[in-house]
């Protein structure tokens, strides 16, 4: 058998395992409009874009939904291309034949972009077009003041007119400048129809897309430009992420945020002005803005080898071989005669034959042992290998510290810096560069296991970028124990907040009430992460930490592991905590995402009773919180569990709805209780009850303000800058600060 290389080998290591459908930054959100693909980083809504400025209204029009830029309703968006195709407005300026004046048609403010701004008008692909047989119109930038181009067509009369060829008679284009974001349109009062209206009554302008104007002799006469085009032609706008000038930066700056998230994916410097976009690597395809959005390409769908050959798909490329007993000749699979071709000929054909041979022999046998050492090292280091990757892809804001500068953040792991211990390692309070404060955990390393949930939590945590959710900023390579760095959250925990000397005293039972709402958004955000939900494994009232808003997040994925896939992992040692635990997990060994579902609704429990989950003194049946209440519940008795100071201030339905919905969670069949993101749907629907009147009002109003700030009156489009206006500089960070709280 033969067999030549036709493309580079990718890195076959791991893909497999973590590949997945892509659907993050909100898999709830919608992705169409219309027919038009709406793919992240743009998005429809408040939290499905990578920022406020890659926001697309989808309006209904005559019946349809179809989506829009401002005024400019959308065609199509290229991920590849970094382009968008909006419909832009024909102007015009027409004789009056009854008043004999000049008059101007169609929406001429133009249009109105800024600096910050993705979009820049393509000067590759547009043209500003001019019709008429005596036109002079003007292009310009900046309010007008300055003019970026000029358009004359002429003619003497019909006779002149070309179909298709649009080369100033009739018709013109010019180019226009780079690095425009606005324009407006202006006709010259010098040159009028005023004299040929007979046959030539209106000009028109318009800035367009080159590819799809072909200039035909009727425009000329009456209104038939503006009547063939519904008034409205394509135009294509460079889009780019533009808070980084360029890739490099991008790929440098620790402090910014880099959007190309997927792994195989490239950056790639923006062609009109400063910024970039991101696209996946040859043979892979997808959106390369998704941590896992770029896929391998099956090559052998389309079957690329010659007639005879067999196609067999690797990642990142793919191999031809011919069946046993042919040989690949030029293109086609040839019975192997090796006779026949005369004797230079043949020669030839044989030492390239044996080159071929020799030189796979060896890439096979290269590619053998590369993969067994690889593997090897795997296993030893726990993903190091795999965490390498990703170094060397820059994908991240993630930076790999010193041991030194970690002792010195800790002051040596000092006993006085200690957050908290666990059994999956111990957590320091630690500063960086004498300013940034964090939390640094160091695992208690233990067996083979406990290395490989490092690179795997590695994995997943780094590329997790959720508000409810610890950020992870680095890590620890050089030591024996892996040391991981993330933010530190500083406001103690859900469980301190709950059962602390304080108590809910302080803490209003809406506040409760939020917390739990965000930390389920979290748990679902993990749940619907990946194709393989990722399961938190460990979900606890300490593990919710709260930060200087008493915002949730979820900390501590020592427990997490990608749902197992093989019969090996079934066998883990038990994780989780008493109290929380799962009931059917201790039957089937088996974490699921349900797993966390019962473990959260422990901790409505914990809110609504005030209780620990798990109570040392008592009777038997008294222990477990969760045994009381379902009791309490079933004797209709739910007054008698209730933390006292919250019965009289709730309403009842707020909390027999609360109630419900964590007995929901503790069905003991997993399949019946409700998933992680119902959970949180529910929270939402039960918080507005909580919440006064007046108090939802304003809740009401912040978000309006927010959805509404894009869309200025009139014609005038405020392709609006990154999140929250006026700061160019802020980071864009996916999901982050857009909520409406
Ligand atoms: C955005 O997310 C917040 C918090 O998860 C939620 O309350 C709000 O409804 C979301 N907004 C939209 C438009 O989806
Ligand atoms: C992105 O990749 C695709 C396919 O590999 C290629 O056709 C396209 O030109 C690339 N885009 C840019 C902007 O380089
Ligand atoms: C083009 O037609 C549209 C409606 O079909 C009209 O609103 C607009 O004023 C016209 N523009 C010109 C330049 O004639
Ligand atoms: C010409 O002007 C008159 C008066 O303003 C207006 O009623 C009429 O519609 C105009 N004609 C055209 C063809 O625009
Ligand atoms: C058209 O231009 C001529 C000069 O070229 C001028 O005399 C005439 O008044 C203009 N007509 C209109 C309607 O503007
Ligand atoms: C455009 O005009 C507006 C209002 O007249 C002004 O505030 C703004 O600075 C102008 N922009 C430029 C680039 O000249
Ligand atoms: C433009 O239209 C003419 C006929 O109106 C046709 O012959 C020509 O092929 C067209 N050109 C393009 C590029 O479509
Ligand atoms: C428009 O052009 C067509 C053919 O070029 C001609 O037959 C027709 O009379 C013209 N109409 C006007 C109003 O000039
Ligand atoms: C790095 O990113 C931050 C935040 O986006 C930005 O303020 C800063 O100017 C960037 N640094 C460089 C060198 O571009």
């Amino acid at each position: 058998m033969q067999v030549f290389l036709q493309l580079g080998l990718g890195l076959v290591l791991l893909a497999a395992q973590y590949a997945s459908d892509g659907a993050v930054p909100g898999s709830q959100c919608q992705r169409q409009c219309g027919k038009v693909d709406i793919p992240y980083p743009f998005g429809i809504g408040l939290n499905c874009s990578l920022a406020r400025a890659f926001n697309i209204n989808c309006e209904v029009q005559d019946g349809f939904p179809k989506p829009f830029l401002g005024d400019f309703e959308v065609l199509s968006i290229s991920l590849t291309h970094g382009t968008t195709q909006v419909l832009n407005y024909i102007v015009g300026f027409c004789y009056n034949t009854s008043t004999g004046i000049m008059e101007s048609f169609g929406r001429y403010t133009g249009y109105a972009g800024r600096p910050s701004s993705p979009y820049r008008l393509s000067d590759l692909q547009n043209r500003f077009t001019v019709i008429g047989c005596n036109a002079l119109a003007l292009i310009s930038d900046n309010n007008g003041s300055g003019y970026q181009g000029l358009g004359v067509a002429t003619c003497r009369d019909q006779s002149d007119l070309v179909d298709g060829s649009c080369s100033g008679i009739g018709c013109s284009q010019t180019m226009i400048p780079k690095r425009m974001y606005n324009y407006g349109t202006t006709f010259s009062n010098l040159v009028n129809t005023s004299e040929i209206w007979e046959f030539n009554r209106c000009s028109y302008a318009v800035l367009m897309e080159a590819a799809t104007f072909n200039f035909s002799t009727t425009y000329i006469n009456t209104t038939g430009f503006n009547d063939t085009n519904d008034g409205r032609v394509p135009m294509v706008l460079d889009w780019a992420i533009r808070d980084q000038k360029s890739c490099n930066i991008a790929t440098q700056n620790k402090t910014g945020t880099y959007a190309c998230l997927s792994s195989n994916s490239v950056c790639v410097d923006s062609v009109n002005d400063d910024g970039y976009i991101c696209n996946c690597s040859e043979g892979y395809r997808g959106n390369p803005y998704l941590p896992v959005g770029c896929q391998d390409v099956d090559e052998c769908s389309r079957n690329p080898c010659p007639s005879g050959g067999v196609c067999h798909n690797t990642v990142g490329g793919y191999l031809c071989s011919c069946r046993a007993g042919r040989k690949l000749e030029g293109n086609t699979c040839n019975p192997d005669t090796g006779l026949i071709i005369g004797v230079t000929m043949g020669l030839f054909g044989v030492m390239v034959v044996a080159v071929i041979i020799v030189f796979w022999g060896q890439m096979i046998i290269q590619k053998k042992k590369f993969k067994k050492v690889k593997q090897e090292y795997f296993r030893q280091h726990g993903g190091l290998l795999l965490f390498d990757r990703m170094k060397s892809e820059k994908g991240l804001a993630f930076t790999v510290f010193s041991e030194a500068e970690l002792i010195h953040a800790t002051s040596n792991f000092d006993n006085s810096k200690i957050l908290g211990k666990g059994g999956h390692g111990t957590v320091y309070k630690g500063v960086i560069n004498n300013k940034k404060q964090v939390a640094v955990k160091r695992c208690a390393l233990v067996d083979e296991r406990q290395k490989k949930e490092f690179g795997q939590e590695m994995l997943i945590l780094s590329q997790i970028n959720h508000k409810n959710i610890v950020k992870l900023l680095g890590c620890c390579l050089e030591v024996e124990v892996p040391i991981l760095v993330y933010e530190f959250v500083l406001n103690g925990t859900l469980f301190e907040l709950i059962h602390g000397k304080n108590q809910a005293l302080q803490i209003s039972f809406s506040t409760l009430l939020r917390i739990a709402h965000e930390a389920a958004e979290g748990l679902s955000f993990l749940h619907s992460y990946a194709s393989t939900p990722i399961i938190h494994g460990d979900v606890k009232t300490s593990n919710i930490l709260l930060d200087e808003n008493y915002m949730a997040k979820v900390s501590d994925f020592g427990a997490s592991i990608l749902a197992p896939t093989d019969k090996e992992q079934f066998v883990t040692m038990v994780q989780g905590t008493c109290g929380y635990l799962d009931p059917e997990y201790m039957q089937t060994c088996q974490l699921t995402d349900k797993s966390d579902v019962y473990s959260f609704g422990v901790i409505l429990l914990e809110i609504l009773t005030g209780q620990l989950p798990l109570k040392l003194e008592g009777s038997e049946t008294q222990r477990s919180l969760s045994s009381v209440f379902l009791s309490a519940m079933k004797e209709n008795n739910l007054d008698a569990v209730l933390v006292s100071h919250v019965k009289g201030q709730e309403s009842m339905e707020l909390l027999r709805g609360l109630a419900d919905l964590a007995k929901n969670c503790l069905d003991m069949c997993g399949d019946n209780r409700p998933s992680m993101k119902e959970v949180a749907d529910e929270l939402n629907r039960l918080r507005k009850l909580s919440l006064h009147p007046w108090v939802r009002l304003n809740v009401e109003t912040d978000a309006e303000s927010l959805l509404s700030g894009e869309s200025t009156g009139g014609y005038e489009i405020e392709l609006s800058g990154y999140p929250m206006g006026e700061s160019e500089n802020q980071p864009i960070n996916p999901r982050s600060s857009y909520y409406a709280r």
